[in-house]
């Protein structure tokens, strides 16, 4: 008896606390104050006070009720933050919602309605898409006011951008201050007269812009990855007085977001229910460092290091804990306050490899050695540079913006010279720069102008490091120091590619071997996790993958060592002149390589302790030996840039016509998605030409379509070889294999292409090959039947590439252990 009342009594209070937590209502019944929330109907969202990370302060806000992961989609009290959620409340009072702030309960936010007309008391509805609806309680409903209207930093599907013509001015998105500061910061998001969104710095400098809307393709001008994209809906609405876009998804399972980021980029990111994390695959601008004024004044941005901003020397961050924060907008000051009035000794500090600063205050024709002396001269003058092209003289009186340092390989950039106190300069004796240091110093006495130029030129060069050569540290592998890699590759003079993880120069040791090196680019990882890295390529060791031989890694300095191999990658045999004589590659020799490739991905793909992806299959990556034997080069690499699958994408945008849709499409990658790439290049096998051509009457031309028609349609497979090929005696029942074992590896269904080791076994003939249905996205391109966007781009790129002299690493002493792929499948 007693139990059950006791049982009653509980069940009671639960009864209440799950009543008092499952409105989505605040009325006049209900307010929102300390942890009391509202969730929508169907659970998806959820509204209440909550604390950005390590912060003090409270802020009104909207979430996902359901993800693992707190993530904040609307900010109520942007900049009026609460001290006390619990003496603060959000209710609905004079006609609007208002939060009220501590025991003297001011008004610190509210939806401003100044119309007191309704006599129905209101309420807000938080639904299922996210919206915070005010509206009257009667049966009219009548909408007052939604978040919608009034975004914080984020997009959601079913809200609205707006432009509104009469006053001409746009719905923004404002990014947050820092990671823990959600009032307004610098970077917004607007629509603008013309249909075309558009990125700012402070309300002013556009450093981003989709271009028009293009009614016709249903497309933005500058975004052309838009077209083949599956989740999102996007439509234009334009009358009179307005115009706005809206999207929505076609799959209402799928949870996706649109947000104007801290970094000054527009990400969209959807969530992967299996990994429980936020999947970016869309941002723009696509490169840090062309958002504007990022790193702050005299913040250095490189877009090819991480963190992306740095100070140069001399100067320090602003503010450590803004930038700690990911605000990097203060920029840095220097150590020193120059003293440059009081005739204090300056020096010049150089940078070098510079994009410079914008508006330079006075721009002169002048000598470098007046355009030096002049800014000496001159206690204003914080910053000069000289272009000796058109021997002008630039200088700055400003804190300077927009400091960029380009890559060490681009041609261009100027050296910028920054005054700096002359205790800060590096000093010419204390011997720890190894760089050439050129500055000039004055020497001002009394007041009077009477001024030296000086000007010193220290060369420094010191070793840093004892050679390190032929020492076998991990494994197998050789660690190279950077200097022994600089004298070998002279200086990495001879360039024989660039990859989309890096340039790749040859090179000789001094035993007389050739040798391929690599020099990666945005490597972000620690020095331990890049070597465990690396000695794990190192022991993926197959007949069709090359070898990896070596590596460097000092600091930033991150360098693969292959042995080079004079007969080139695929492509360079493949794609040569149509009207050579020559036939590239016999029929025997294409149908091995196809074969070899498809078991060193298969080796890759299962045989491997971790799975490996190599996430850029294409003619370009498939070397072959003195024996046309193929050898798959630069795996591993994509998981050296880390997970950041879109940072891949960014870097694969050159070979796009190798990638799958799910890279767009914004799923997690699988090894899937090398099958499609080795489908496409199967074709490529097939035609001996580029999938995607343009003829000479402006036609394009794209293969798999084509070949996939005959396929389809019973057509004459003949029809789909080289033309070069046409006389020599081909095996039919081989080109069919090939044909639709590679229409298959291109279905859009990642579950309908066949694994890597199904694709070897197609190909031995010991699996019979089904006939192959039509790939959907590519119907899709055929039913437009308007210029391929997605698929022509990438081809100027692409035979640019090929016109290059490719990057060439083999193994020729990999006949070792591993092959056991090989011989099982054989
Ligand atoms: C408040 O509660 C009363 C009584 O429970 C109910 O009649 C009224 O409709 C509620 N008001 C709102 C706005 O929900
Ligand atoms: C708010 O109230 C909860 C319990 O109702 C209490 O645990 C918490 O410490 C209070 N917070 C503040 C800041 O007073
Ligand atoms: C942004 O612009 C305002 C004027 O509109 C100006 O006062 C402010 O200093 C600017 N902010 C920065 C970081 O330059
Ligand atoms: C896309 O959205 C528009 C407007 O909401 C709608 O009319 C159209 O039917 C949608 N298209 C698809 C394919 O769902
Ligand atoms: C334009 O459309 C909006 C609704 O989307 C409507 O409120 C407004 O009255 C329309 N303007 C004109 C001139 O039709
Ligand atoms: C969308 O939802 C479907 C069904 O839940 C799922 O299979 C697919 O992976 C989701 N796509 C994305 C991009 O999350
Ligand atoms: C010093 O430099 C500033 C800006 O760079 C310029 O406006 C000023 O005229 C210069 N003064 C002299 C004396 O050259």
């Amino acid at each position: 008896m007693v139990s059950s009342i006791v049982t009653i009594f509980f069940f009671l209070i639960s009864l209440t606390i799950i009543v008092s937590s499952t409105t989505d209502t605040i009325s006049d019944n209900f307010t929102i104050s300390g942890d009391k929330t509202i969730i929508s109907s169907g659970g998806i969202f959820k509204l209440g006070f909550f604390k950005p990370g390590s912060s003090s302060k409270y802020y009104i806000g909207m979430w996902y009720n359901q993800l693992s992961q707190p993530t904040i989609v609307w900010v109520a009290n942007r900049d009026t933050p609460v001290k006390d959620k619990n003496t603060s409340v959000l209710k609905i009072s004079d006609g609007n919602l208002i939060l009220l702030d501590g025991k003297n309960q001011t008004p610190i936010w509210s939806t401003g309605l100044t119309s007191t007309s309704s006599v129905s008391p209101l309420k807000a509805v938080l639904s299922d898409d996210g919206n915070l609806v005010l509206s009257t309680s009667d049966s009219s409903a009548t909408v007052l006011w939604e978040s919608f209207d009034h975004p914080a930093h984020t997009w959601l599907p079913g809200g609205k951008i707006r432009y509104d013509k009469r006053t001409g001015k746009s719905q923004k998105l404002i990014s947050w201050k820092n990671q823990e500061d959600p009032s307004p910061g610098l970077f917004s998001l607007e629509l603008d007269v013309s249909t075309a969104y558009k990125i700012l710095w402070n309300g002013t400098n556009q450093y981003w812009s989709s271009g028009p809307w293009n009614p016709q393709s249903q497309l933005f001008d500058s975004v052309p990855e838009m077209k083949l994209n599956y989740i999102y809906n996007f439509s234009f609405f334009s009358n009179a007085t307005e115009s706005y876009f809206t999207y929505s998804i076609y799959n209402h399972l799928n949870v996706s977001r649109f947000v104007m980021d801290l970094s000054g980029q527009i990400k969209q990111l959807t969530w992967l229910e299996n990994n429980n994390e936020w999947n970016l695959f869309w941002s723009q601008p696509r490169q840090q460092c062309e958002v504007y004024a990022y790193c702050g004044s005299f913040g250095i941005c490189r877009d090819k290091s991480q963190p992306f901003c740095l100070c140069p020397r001399g100067f320090k961050p602003s503010s450590q804990k803004d930038w700690d924060l990911g605000d990097f907008s203060a920029g840095c000051v220097r150590k020193t306050e120059l003293q440059c009035a009081r005739g204090d000794i300056n020096g010049f500090l150089p940078l070098s490899k510079m994009k410079l600063p914008e508006k330079p205050e006075v721009v002169v024709v002048s000598s470098v050695g007046n355009c030096a002396s002049a800014c000496l001269r001159n206690c204003s003058c914080k910053a000069y540079a000289h272009d000796g092209g058109s021997n002008r003289c630039s200088s700055w009186s400003k804190d300077v913006l927009n400091l960029k340092q380009l890559d060490d390989d681009n041609s261009e950039g100027y050296t910028l010279y920054v005054r700096l106190a002359a205790s800060d300069m590096p000093s010419g004796g204390s011997g720890k720069s190894n760089k050439m240091m050129i500055f000039g110093a004055v020497l001002g006495s009394l007041g009077v102008i009477a001024l030296v130029l000086l000007a010193v030129i220290v060369i420094l060069r010191y070793q840093r490091r004892k050679r390190m050569r032929g020492e076998k540290s991990d494994g197998s592998l050789a660690a190279f120091s950077y200097r022994e890699l600089q004298n070998a590759t002279k200086n990495f003079s001879d360039k024989l590619g660039g990859g989309g993880f890096g340039s790749v120069f040859k090179g000789v040791l001094p035993d007389s071997s050739d040798i391929a090196v690599k020099r990666l680019e945005g490597i972000s990882q620690g020095e331990k996790q890049f070597r465990t890295e690396v000695v794990t390529i190192g022991t993926i060791q197959h007949v069709n993958l090359v070898r990896l031989r070596g590596f460097c890694s000092e600091g930033n300095k991150k360098l693969l060592v292959y042995d080079y191999m004079p007969n080139g990658s695929l492509d360079s045999h493949l794609f040569i002149n149509q009207n050579e004589e020559k036939i590239g590659l016999v029929w025997k020799l294409r149908y091995q390589i196809a074969l070899g490739t498809a078991r060193g991905l298969a080796y890759l793909h299962d045989e491997c302790r971790d799975c490996i992806i190599h996430c850029d299959i294409k003619p370009e990556n498939i070397l072959v030996d003195s024996q046309f034997c193929p050898k798959v080069a630069d795996f591993g690499l994509a998981k050296l840039v880390g997970r950041d699958f879109s940072r891949v994408l960014t870097t694969m945008r050159g070979t796009r016509g190798y990638l799958a849709p799910e890279w767009i499409s914004g799923v997690a990658i699988t090894a899937k998605a090398d099958v499609y790439s080795y489908g496409m290049m199967l074709f490529e096998l097939v035609s001996g030409r580029r999938n995607t051509e343009q003829s000479e009457n402006g036609n394009v031309r794209f293969f798999p379509s084509l070949a996939a028609t005959v396929l389809t349609k019973d057509g004459d497979i003949r029809s789909l070889l080289d033309p070069r090929l046409e006389t020599e005696a081909v095996d039919i029942e081989e080109l069919t294999r090939a044909c639709k074992v590679a229409c298959w590896c291109i279905q859009d269904e990642e579950s309908h292409r066949p694994t890597m080791s199904q694709v070897v076994q197609i190909l031995e003939g010991v699996l019979e090959v089904n006939p192959p249905p039509f790939p959907r996205s590519i119907q899709a391109l055929v039913d437009t039947n308007e210029d391929v966007v997605f698929f022509t781009e990438s081809s100027s790129s692409s035979s640019q590439n090929s016109s290059q002299k490719q990057q060439s690493h083999a193994s020729s002493s990999s006949s070792s252990k591993k092959t056991t792929n090989n011989n099982s499948s054989a």
